[in-house]
């Protein structure tokens, strides 16, 4: 049912932890399966992806695909990276079962929320973000805060 590099990633995930003083992080959550995911970028003055680092709380394909989409923008510009999409992650991956589909669009939304955060703080504009919503998972972060 899972791909060898699904396995690879969940078993040996790269990239995890923190970074202190990140340039961008950003968080997502599934308010229905109730997985987080966080992202941390360094980002250079060339606003080049210099470092990332992952932390999900969450199922095996979310642990496998934010493992793959921090591989996938290392060392990459901001502009390359806000392009990756949630399907480039599955392709590398080999694969993920339909029902595991959004754990990839997390890692995406993930990245994103992180470009966004770098976007805001240095006050540029990021060409792809125009419409990103930070707050779109605002039922889930709701549902966070009301159960505090
Ligand atoms: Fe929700 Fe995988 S089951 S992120």
């Amino acid at each position: 049912m899972y791909t060898e590099k699904v396995m690879d990633h969940f078993r040996n995930p790269r990239n995890v932890g923190e970074i202190e003083k990140a340039d961008g992080v950003g968080e997502v959550g599934n308010a229905k399966c109730g997985d987080i995911m966080k992202i941390y970028l360094k980002i250079n003055d060339n606003h080049i992806i210099e470092d990332v680092k992952f932390q999900t709380f969450g199922c095996g394909s979310a642990i496998a695909s934010s493992s793959m989409a921090t591989e996938l923008i290392m060392g990459k510009s901001v502009n390359d990276a806000v392009e990756l999409t949630n399907k480039a992650v599955i392709e590398a991956l080999g694969g993920l079962p339909p029902v595991k589909v959004h754990c990839s669009v997390l890692a995406e939304q993930a990245i994103k929320a992180a470009l966004y955060d770098y976007a805001q703080k240095k006050n540029i504009q990021i060409k792809g973000l125009e419409d990103f919503n930070p707050n779109a998972d605002e039922d889930f972060h709701d549902h966070v805060h009301g159960e505090e």
